[in-house]
C-alpha cells in the first residue's frame, strides 16, 4: 500500500506520472495535486483524486497529507529555465519555499520526497563532456540556482533529519502528451510537432549545441525506480545523473527527415536559451546511477522518434 501525492499533476511530467503510478502500483492511492486554472481532466481527473496543492500554502499541503496519510511526495511543481528568467522571485518562490514547506511537512510526517534536479543545475564551469556526477556546480539562470539549492537542501533533510529526499538531475524530456512551457530544451519537443503537421520548424537554439535528452517513458520509469531503490545501496541521493541520448539541432532534424523528408527548419536564436543552453552539458556519466539503482534507459533516437511521429499522428489526427 503506498499514498503518493504528486504535485503538479497537470504538467509536463506530473500529468503522465501520475497515470503510470496509477496503473503500476494498483494497491495505491495516487493524489492528482494541482494548481487553480491547471486543473486535471479526462483520463488524470475521472481515475483518482485530485486536490489543490499549491506549494505555497503550506497548511493546505499539510491537510492533504494527513487525509490521506501521504507517505511518497513526487514535488513536480516549477517554472524551466526561459520562463525562470522572466520571473525569478516566482520561480524562487515555488522552488524554494514551496520545497520548504514540503521538506518540513515530510521531516514532521515521515514522508519521503522526490524533488526532481536538471542539467540546469550544471553552469559553464562545468566539464560538459561526460558531465561527471560530482563536479562543479556554479549555474548562472535563476532555474539552475533553485536546482542546485534544492539538491543541497534535500540532502541537508536526510542527513540532518532522516527525511528519504531522493532525485534525478533530469536531461530536456521529450514527449507527445503534455508539452513543456518555456524551457531551454522545449525545441526538441516542438520540431516533432512541427513536422508531423508539415510547418516549417523555427530553431531558437544554435546548430552544434548539444544537450542531453530523454524520451518521457525513461524519466517516469527513473523517477519511479529511484524511489523504490534500496537505501542501503545509495551513496549519492540529491541527484544523480541520468543519461540516455544527447545530440545537437542538426542531428534530430536528420533523423526526424528519414521518417518525415520534408522537414523544414530555420533558425531564429533566442539569446536567452541560448545562452542557458551553451553553459549546460553536452553529455552526462551517469555511471553512479547505474551503479547504485540499476538505471539503464530503453530509448535512443531512433526508437524515440519513431514512438513520438506515430503517437503524434494519432494525436493530431495527421496521416
Ligand atoms: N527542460 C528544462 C528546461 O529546458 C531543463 O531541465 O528548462
Amino acid at each position: 500500500m503506498k499514498n503518493i501525492l504528486v504535485i503538479g499533476s497537470t504538467g509536463q511530467i506530473g500529468s503522465e506520472l501520475t497515470m503510470k503510478l496509477r496503473r503500476e502500483i494498483p494497491q495505491s492511492t495516487v493524489v492528482a495535486g494541482y494548481i487553480p486554472g491547471a486543473e486535471p481532466k479526462g483520463e488524470l481527473l475521472e481515475s483518482g483524486p485530485s486536490a489543490i496543492a499549491d506549494v505555497r500554502d503550506s497548511a493546505g499541503l499539510a491537510e492533504i497529507v494527513s487525509r490521506y496519510k501521504i507517505d511518497t511526495i513526487y514535488n513536480l511543481a516549477a517554472l524551466l529555465s526561459a520562463v525562470a528568467e522572466r520571473k525569478p522571485l516566482l520561480a524562487w518562490d515555488i522552488q524554494m519555499n514551496g520545497l520548504l514547506n514540503i521538506l518540513e511537512i515530510a521531516r514532521e510526517k515521515g514522508v519521503a520526497v522526490f524533488t526532481p534536479s536538471s542539467i540546469g543545475s550544471f553552469g559553464p564551469e562545468t566539464p560538459h563532456e561526460g558531465t561527471p556526477q560530482d563536479t562543479i556546480q556554479r549555474p548562472r539562470s535563476m532555474y539552475g540556482v533553485t536546482k542546485v539549492a534544492t539538491e543541497l537542501l534535500s540532502d541537508y533533510y536526510f542527513h540532518k533529519y532522516g527525511v528519504d529526499t531522493r532525485s534525478v538531475r533530469f536531461p530536456g524530456l521529450i514527449s507527445y502528451t503534455t508539452l513543456p512551457g518555456g524551457g531551454t530544451t522545449d525545441y526538441a519537443v516542438e520540431v516533432y510537432y512541427s513536422a508531423v503537421k508539415g510547418e516549417e520548424f523555427t530553431c531558437p537554439i544554435a546548430s552544434g549545441t548539444y544537450m542531453d535528452m530523454m524520451y518521457m517513458p525513461d524519466a517516469l520509469h527513473a523517477a519511479i525506480m529511484l524511489m523504490e531503490a534500496d537505501p542501503s545501496r545509495l551513496k549519492h541521493r540529491n541527484s544523480f545523473n541520468i543519461a540516455s541520448m544527447s545530440f545537437e539541432p542538426e542531428q534530430i532534424f536528420a533523423k526526424i527527415r528519414e521518417y518525415i523528408p520534408s522537414l523544414q527548419v530555420r533558425y531564429e536564436v533566442d539569446p536567452v536559451r541560448q545562452a542557458i543552453a551553451t553553459s549546460w552539458p553536452d553529455s552526462m556519466d551517469d555511471s553512479c546511477a547505474r551503479e547504485e539503482w540499476d538505471w539503464k534507459p530503453t530509448y535512443d533516437m531512433d526508437s524515440m522518434t519513431v514512438d513520438m511521429i506515430k503517437n503524434l499522428r494519432l494525436k493530431l489526427g495527421v496521416k
